[in-house]
């Protein structure tokens, strides 16, 4: 029965009108839905140095947490949180002051107070749109390939710098176009591929205006590195053959399966960038 309604659902995010509906995207994910073994993160992973998917994921969290250079008085928050791995793993390798890690998905935040529990993490259910703190609340902000979700984007920046103290900084791990769409039929395609993943169209822009809308939100001292050589294709290559694992085959459902282990090259289509800029 979970498999009828969960086809349902599916078919209803992808072909649907909504681009916005982010957290019924990981309802329907819920606990079950995922590529790992030991681990329940949901990215995409940084394959330089990996062979299976929670050290690719385990990697992409490090390489953000060296960039975001934690310090023992940082007050971090972390937006988009998933279940919290990577929150464990920042305090536990770089020991920072304090975490909050916020969530639209509660059944996330949950889990993550079962999984996760330590003295100086704080998991919260909030919107990275609508930031339930007060100015200058924050020393770092770090999102994990999830600023792609935001509804919108530039409306968290803009939340982003009010919470953070000057001198922060903020990292990001996200997605985005090399070519921002130009005519019907390329946002008709854009948001084909969004669908299932709700990505609300005013996010698809490309490198340039990322800059730019992170400028006009009072943002300096911008860099983006684009990793997507280390992220798309090794991630297909290691989802084609994981997608037959009985373990996955038991819990995941075939049109999940389907979608992750078809392989779409997007490599020269679509960004994976880590983003710095600073208050
Ligand atoms: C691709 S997952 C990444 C999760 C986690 N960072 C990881 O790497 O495992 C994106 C996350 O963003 C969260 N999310 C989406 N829209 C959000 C919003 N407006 N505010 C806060 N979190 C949001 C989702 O619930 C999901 O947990």
């Amino acid at each position: 029965m979970k498999t009828v309604t969960d086809t349902f659902k599916i078919l209803s995010l992808m072909f649907g009108p909504s681009r916005t509906r982010s957290r019924s995207v990981y309802d329907l994910l819920g606990r079950d839905y995922n590529l790992g073994q030991d681990t329940r993160y949901l990215n995409l992973g940084y394959w330089k140095d990996a062979n299976d998917y929670d050290t690719a994921c385990r990697n992409l969290a490090l390489l953000l947490g060296q960039r975001a250079e934690f310090k023992r008085d940082d007050k971090v928050l972390d937006v988009g949180c998933g279940f919290g791995e990577q929150d464990s793993l920042w305090m536990k390798m770089f020991n920072p002051g304090q975490i909050t890690a916020i969530n639209i998905t509660p059944l996330q935040i949950e889990t993550a107070w079962e999984r996760q529990a330590h003295p100086r993490i704080q998991y919260q259910v909030a919107s990275a749109t609508e930031l339930p703190f007060a100015s200058e609340s924050f020393t770092k902000i770090i999102g994990l390939e999830s600023a792609f979700h935001f509804d919108t984007r530039e409306a968290f920046l803009k939340e982003a710098f009010r919470v953070l103290k000057p001198g922060g900084k903020l990292i990001l791990a996200d997605i985005y176009p090399y070519k921002t769409p130009a005519n019907p039929a390329e946002w008709a395609f854009t948001w084909l591929i969004g669908g299932f993943w709700q990505i609300p169209l005013a996010n698809s822009y490309d490198e340039t205006t990322y800059r730019q809308k992170l400028s006009q939100a009072g943002f300096k001292d911008i860099q983006i590195e684009d990793i997507a050589k280390h992220v798309w294709k090794p991630f297909q290559h290691y989802a084609q053959e994981r997608v037959n694992a009985p373990e996955i085959r038991k819990r995941v459902h075939p049109l999940i399966r389907k979608s992750w282990g078809t392989p779409t090259d997007v490599t020269n289509m679509i960004a994976y960038g880590i983003i710095e800029a600073h208050k």
